[in-house]
């Protein structure tokens, strides 16, 4: 591929931004309380207003629901609830006409038991699709073959009493793994790789991209120690056999393979839960052959504090290179809505989370309603439908403040409850210059618009305690108080050219730059062209 290949249309992932749709809670349009397909085609307009690249949706392939999507039925067609494949043929002619592309999510590490696979495999240790799963017998005294526990507690072994053996599992017992060991399952993916982007998909968002692959000898997990993060102390074990193996590498070059033909523009991207930055770095291969993103969720996951942002961003920095290119977010499905979590409900902590998101060297990925600081919902657990009780940030957008909130019928009742759409709503933002939608859409614009704040390179500037700067290329500075206390820093000149205060937009900075507490702001040395 030629150098001008390589940017412009090859790489519009890399300056784009990506909207993540959890498609049962965006919008509903046939009164059932579960949003569409067609309700996403018909939200299209508030996409392109808001100016992003590309949208990623939440599973929308047949699956008995038992995970939301991800324990599929059918790799090859629609769930019903959500449409067919003739809305989505429609949803991407129409998303491709404002500009925007669909990426889908791919769930390669398990399918659901439903599925015709499992199905058959489960009928006889001879079935025709018996080794397409992960199968072992159990150990002397009955007992599963190895320590390793499902995500979601409990063995990761389920005994399948017919056929005398267990298979793994390392989400729910329904969601039996695929064994990737199989050539048969690599072919079979190949296929619904090529599927999909026959129909014009964009590219994939990879489900558990860092787990499909396990030990081949299935060695037990080495326990966890006191001073282990939370996360392995509370699944007891570090998941060195079962997550993170290296031979899942083979798998994901072998998706790029097979994308690359097809859809030059496509793109992988991969959710890349690892336990540190050098095995997260690995996911980009050589920056050619594997992954095009990857989601680095510590960033996700770290408090709105300048030092700990910073030593995440830069550690991830200096282990990506220039090859890697990372996607930021900070709210989805699985950890709830950042403006809840991260900036407890607090209007300037989250207009200042938000603007550092979109100042990031890499492709920030929204999740549907950050752009309005939609929070968590509080649902019940008589409401809750998830098994790992992750409802709270999967219900329905606020699109107005009506009843239905614009995500459905008034007389309709919603899938999960609705929040307090009249606190925060798409309508009541989208007039208000210094709402939070309105911010949302200009950061986007002003990275279209500077081309340092899109590609070039990231390098962190000394600031005060409290506060964390950093350059982009040569023109561009980003500064975000993260503090109580008012902040200076010293040597930024240029034009702010964006801040969380609308007020300061366009003020020259001469040498000195003083924030208020948790202010951000983007200044640009670049002259401008008008
Ligand atoms: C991923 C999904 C999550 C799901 C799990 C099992 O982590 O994001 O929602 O429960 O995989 O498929």
């Amino acid at each position: 591929m030629g150098d001008a290949e390589q940017t412009g249309a090859a790489r519009w992932w890399r300056g784009g931004v990506l909207y993540q749709i959890y498609v049962r809670s965006f919008a509903d349009s046939n009164a059932d309380g579960v949003g569409d397909l067609p309700g996403i085609t018909s939200r299209l307009d508030h996409l392109q207003w808001l100016g992003v690249d590309g949208i990623w949706l939440s599973p929308i392939t047949v699956s008995p629901d038992d995970d939301w999507g991800y324990d599929v039925a059918d790799y090859c067609d629609v769930q019903p609830v959500l449409g067919d494949l003739h809305d989505l043929d429609e949803l991407i002619t129409q998303a491709r006409a404002r500009g925007i592309r669909v990426l889908i999510d791919l769930v390669p590490n398990h399918s659901s038991d439903r599925h015709h696979w499992f199905v058959d495999a489960r009928t006889s240790r001879r079935a025709r699709h018996r080794e397409w799963y992960v199968w072992a017998d159990p150990r002397e005294d009955g007992s599963p073959p190895n320590n390793w526990v499902s995500i979601f507690g409990g063995p990761a072994w389920e005994l399948d009493t017919k056929t005398g053996q267990y298979y793994l599992h390392n989400f729910l017992s329904s969601q039996p793994d695929l064994n990737w060991w199989n050539e048969e399952v690599r072919g079979a993916f190949d296929e619904i790789l090529r599927f999909w982007l026959d129909r014009g998909v964009a590219g994939f968002r990879i489900d558990v991209a860092h787990g499909i692959v396990k030990d081949a000898e299935l060695r037990d997990n080495p326990p966890a120690g006191p001073d282990d993060p939370e996360a392995v102390r509370r699944l007891g074990q570090h998941q060195v056999y079962n997550m993170n193996r290296v031979e899942a590498h083979d798998v994901l070059c072998r998706f790029r393979r097979v994308s690359d033909p097809y859809a030059p523009n496509g793109v992988l991207m991969g959710e890349t839960w690892a336990p540190d930055i050098t095995r997260f770095a690995a996911y980009f291969g050589t920056g050619e052959d594997e992954l095009h993103l990857a989601f680095n969720f510590p960033y996700a996951l770290a408090p709105l504090d300048a030092g700990e942002l910073r030593g995440i961003v830069e550690a991830t920095e200096a282990a990506i290179g220039a090859i890697g290119w990372p996607a930021w977010t900070l709210s989805n499905h699985d950890i709830g809505r950042f403006p809840s979590r991260v900036c407890k409900g607090d209007e300037k902590k989250t207009r200042a989370a938000l603007l550092a998101l979109l100042a990031l060297r890499g492709t920030p990925v929204l999740y549907f309603g950050d752009e309005i600081g939609m929070p968590d919902t509080a649902v019940g657990v008589e409401q809750r439908r998830d098994p790992a009780g992750r409802d709270g940030g999967r219900t329905p957008m606020h699109w107005n403040a009506e009843a239905g909130a614009g995500f459905t019928e008034p007389d309709v009742e919603p899938w999960l409850p609705l929040g307090d759409a009249s606190a925060r709503n798409v309508e009541g933002q989208r007039h208000d210059a210094r709402s939070l939608m309105s911010l949302s859409r200009d950061l986007i614009a002003l990275r279209r618009e500077l081309p340092d704040l899109r590609e070039a390179s990231y390098a962190s500037l000394p600031s005060p305690s409290g506060v964390w700067a950093w350059r982009r290329g040569e023109s561009v500075t980003v500064a975000v108080n993260l503090s109580e206390q008012t902040a200076a820093l010293e040597g930024i000149a240029g034009e702010i050219r964006m801040g969380t205060e609308r007020a300061r937009n366009g003020e020259r900075v001469g040498d000195r730059l003083s924030l208020g507490p948790w202010e951000g702001v983007i200044v640009s040395s670049a002259r401008t062209t008008s």
